[in-house]
């Protein structure tokens, strides 16, 4: 198979620099083909072509299913962990019957009934806060974003299977995308022996399992109850249905679940994480969000905070130069095609680099300076800014997401008095499928703010 624009350099050395550095790794690449260029460094077993153009990017998402597919067969090695069912894995009409259950639960006009939670999770959380002592905002992101899968994906309420799945949860996805050697056995299946419960395997199995029997009680539970007043979206998934008026099975559901938890929980934490970073980075961005911030009445009401524009524009500043998921899905050619001028053949696998996107000079000048102005100063197209990918794999999850990060960031900003632990810039790191902050953004938090009522004389004197 011909491919277009091949690095030079040998292929392990690539994997290698990929390993160590995935953020300098595409940098250097993109400076021999700033468009497009071929590399055999993820997964697939083979080359893929990494497309930044917006043109190329816009030719992959218009034409889905088409001339492209995201076949879900790539991201079969994390098949024991989301199932045979998950969304992520099915393709063709089977994917396109799930997306089409799962989309209306995760609308953005049914959001605002799931902001008095993530509000009220976020005040607990921050509760707990010491103050004066450095805490790593990255570890409180992934407590409130779990909290928040619980409660308003899951549909759980206190009580004793809440707390069970709220112990065993993080600490299985942590040790799957924290833990290369405890997490090997997704790459190489015949690793996949049950040695016990101290075998990696064996280990896996027997979390999974507890974790299953949990989701299937309350599914169970929930089909019994049949409450149509339940707004989470674990219920509206129960009760929605196809075309033919057929529902999701327990399993579909289960598998659903863990999906929505493996893609929607440390994604988010991360992107809030980058956003408390930024945040307290920019002085002048933190002091102009303050003051938007103290427009509205309290930090009460989901909907005003969700419209306000500049923290619009600083989330969207966030995503943009630390965009969490460095690339779009797989996608697979299904006929011969010409991508910005290269003949590519059926089977070549594409992906849309999102990171190299968002770092085009010409797009966005000064690309590593944090200026959420740029987004109130021009529109981009879904093919210049792609956080969140496109075409008919765009992040299902995308709306709420959105919601919870300018939520958690609102009460936090308009509640405490925080500041970066030290100077070192945070990097950009690996950390299973997202990038992370190398550091976690280590944070102080010196205490509360007045309350709203003496904000409008004490905002000014506040320090970032
Ligand atoms: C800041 C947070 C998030 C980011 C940056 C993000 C990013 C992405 C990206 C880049 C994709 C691939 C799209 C493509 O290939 O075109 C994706 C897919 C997906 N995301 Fe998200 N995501 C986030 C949060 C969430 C949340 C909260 C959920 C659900 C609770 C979620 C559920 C999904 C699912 C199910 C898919 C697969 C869609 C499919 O295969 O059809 N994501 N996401």
């Amino acid at each position: 198979m011909q491919f277009p624009n091949t690095l030079k350099t040998p292929s392990f050395i690539q994997k290698l620099q990929w390993i160590a550095d995935p953020v300098e790794y595409m940098e250097k690449a993109v400076q021999q083909h700033p468009d497009l260029f071929t590399a055999e460094i993820v997964g697939f077993g083979g080359d893929v072509v990494f497309v930044n153009h917006p043109q190329g990017i816009q030719e992959i998402f218009t034409n889905d299913r088409k001339k492209f597919a995201a076949i879900g067969e790539l991201s079969k090695v994390l098949q024991p962990l989301i199932g045979d069912y998950s969304v992520l894995l099915l393709n063709g009409n089977h994917h396109k019957r799930q997306r089409q259950l799962m989309m209306p639960s995760f609308h953005a006009e049914r959001l605002g009934a799931y902001g008095q939670a993530i509000l009220n999770l976020t005040e607990e959380a921050c509760n707990q806060l010491p103050f004066d002592k450095p805490i790593l905002a990255h570890d409180l992101m992934l407590k409130i974003s779990m909290e928040v899968v619980l409660k308003v994906v899951f549909g759980l309420s206190e009580g004793e299977r809440y707390q069970k799945l709220k112990d065993l949860v993080p600490k299985f996805v942590s040790e799957m995308f924290n833990s290369p050697l405890k997490s090997s056995f997704l790459f190489f299946s015949f690793l996949q022996q049950d040695l016990g419960s101290w075998s990696p395997w064996g280990r896996f199995i027997r979390q999974r399992q507890k974790i299953d029997e949990l989701l299937h009680t309350e599914i169970a539970e929930r089909r019994r109850e049949n409450n149509p007043e339940r707004i989470d979206i674990l219920s509206l998934l129960i009760s929605a249905k196809d075309e033919e008026g057929k529902s999701m099975t327990d399993q579909e559901l289960r598998d659903e679940l863990i999906t929505l938890l493996i893609a929607g929980h440390e994604t988010t934490a991360t992107a809030m994480a980058w956003g408390l970073y930024w945040i307290h980075h920019s002085p002048k961005v933190c002091e102009k969000l303050l003051q938007e911030l103290d427009t509205i009445e309290g930090i009460k009401d989901p909907m005003s905070i969700f419209k306000l524009p500049y923290l619009a524009a600083v989330c969207n500043e966030t995503l943009r130069i630390s965009p969490v998921v460095m690339f779009t899905l797989p996608r697979a050619v299904q006929e011969s095609v010409k991508l910005l001028g290269h003949q590519l053949e059926a089977g070549t696998i594409v992906q849309g680099c999102i990171y190299l996107t968002h770092q085009r000079e010409n797009l966005y000048p000064q690309p590593k300076q944090f200026k959420p102005e740029r987004f109130l100063e021009r529109h981009f197209t879904p093919y210049e800014f792609m956080p969140f990918g496109g075409g008919v794999r765009r992040c299902i999850g995308e709306a709420l997401a959105l919601f919870e990060m300018k939520l958690v960031l609102a009460t936090i900003l308009s509640n405490y008095q925080l500041s970066l632990d030290g100077q070192r810039p945070e990097r950009l790191q690996r950390r299973g499928v997202v990038l992370g902050p190398a550091n976690g953004v280590k944070i102080l938090v010196k205490g509360r703010r007045p309350r709203q009522e003496s904000l409008v004389v004490a905002a000014n004197t506040l320090t970032c």
